[in-house]
């Protein structure tokens, strides 16, 4: 297949995009009519260590990447209340002073000439990674795993390529493959837990939790993404099944106040699912979830009220990517999905409650990376220690 062209209300991520030496191949239709491609993300045990941030995986941007408005999933169109319209003008139909619009009526931004004193790209440049498609053939190879190394550092995901922004959970995002990192790096903080990951989409980073965790509560919304999570959950049982990890994937949605147990509904839970959720659940984590404002409230809403439901003192790890925008409205680049997640932060911090403290800090991003993507400033680990009140 050669360039693939995506209209401009899906949503792609730079993970698929851009990261090299990925196969996307492209396996069957899903319940939505919509391409499924099988990606490979190789542990790179046997590398050495790249503790130096932004320096491995998947190649370096010609633009540094402060400078760069990322895509992302809020990123499709333009961020709400920006007062930026889709046809590029702000909402009274003006472009904004001195702005160029092209032909289409899209913002035309002029690149800055690299500088002497930039420095020098530290990685291969990042090369646009084709979908194909696959044939029977291939596809059994694929599932042999045949040249493609050690089958236990291999994670098989099936994912869409470009989305609309309801369905972006189907796609995998890089905060995913920094928490995976994570994950493998403080191997014996998950060991034998109860882990709990809302948001989780394709279900990557619960499937590394899963070698070593005992239980993994896999949860998201929507009965097609969470097929698809479940189908990821069986294609990787082979990383899981040496270390006796359970994943169960079970619909959890932030807008709603109760856990569905409607044995009707696809994914709902069961007394005694719940029961163990409450009872043993130390580790929450959180993936790529804060690019709407209204979705960052209901997920901080349901990690509160998660918190006082647990048995156990609770750690909650969270990635989230600064995703830079420019803005028409502002004429400027800026980051609102960011800051509504940092003053989430302050807000828990500062909270008076009489039975929970909510302990904020950043996690520096300077463990190993294990995976191929692009490790940017932009990309950031928090973590929340949840404690009674003594
Ligand atoms: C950008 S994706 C991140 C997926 C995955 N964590 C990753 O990093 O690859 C955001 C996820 O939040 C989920 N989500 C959005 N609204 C939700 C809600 N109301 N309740 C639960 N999950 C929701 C989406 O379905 C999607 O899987």
């Amino acid at each position: 297949m050669d360039e693939v062209t995506f209209k401009s209300d899906t949503v792609l991520s730079d993970v698929h995009l851009y990261t090299p030496n990925h196969r996307h191949l492209m396996v069957r239709l899903n319940g939505m009519g919509q391409p499924v491609f099988l990606s490979q993300f190789k542990l790179l045990w046997t590398r050495d260590a790249q503790t130096d941030s932004g320096a491995a995986g998947g190649g370096h941007s010609a633009v540094p990447a402060e400078e760069m408005p990322t895509p992302g999933p809020g990123s499709a169109g333009c961020p709400r209340g920006s007062g930026c319209g889709a046809d590029g003008t702000d909402t009274t139909g003006r472009a904004g002073p001195g702005a160029q619009l092209d032909e289409d009526g899209d913002l035309d931004v002029e690149r800055r000439p690299r500088a002497a004193s930039d420095p020098e790209p530290a990685g291969p440049p990042r090369d646009k990674v084709h979908p194909m498609i696959l044939t029977q053939e291939e596809e059994d190879t694929l599932a042999d795993g045949a040249g493609e190394g050690r089958p236990q550092d291999i994670i098989r995901i099936e994912h869409t390529m470009a989305t609309p922004l309801e369905d972006v959970g189907k796609q995998v995002w890089r905060g995913a493959l920094l928490l995976a990192d994570y994950i493998l790096f403080q191997r014996d903080l998950f060991q034998g837990r109860t882990v709990l990951e809302l948001g989780a989409g394709t279900g990557l980073a619960s499937i590394v939790a899963a070698t070593v965790a005992r239980t993994v509560y896999c949860t998201d919304v929507g009965a097609d993404l969470l097929a698809m999570c479940q189908r990821n959950i069986a294609l990787n049982g082979h990383l899981t099944a040496a270390g006796g990890g359970v994943i169960k994937v079970k619909e959890l949605d932030w807008l709603q106040d109760d856990l569905c147990t409607d044995p009707e509904v696809p994914f709902s839970w069961s007394q005694e699912d719940i029961s163990d959720l409450y009872s043993h659940t130390t580790i929450l984590l959180a993936a790529e979830v804060f690019y709407d404002d209204d979705l960052t409230d209901a997920l901080f809403t349901t990690l509160s009220r998660l918190a006082h439901k647990l048995k156990n003192a609770c750690t909650a790890i969270l990635s989230v990517e600064k995703r830079l925008n420019f803005t028409l409205r502002h004429l400027d680049v800026t980051c609102e999905a960011y800051e509504h997640f940092r003053s989430w932060l302050q807000r828990l911090e500062k909270r008076a409650d009489s039975r929970l403290r909510f302990a904020v800090e950043p996690v520096e991003a300077s463990f190993p990376q294990l995976l191929a993507y692009e490790r940017t400033r932009q990309l950031e680990l928090w973590r929340i220690c949840v404690e009674p009140v003594t």
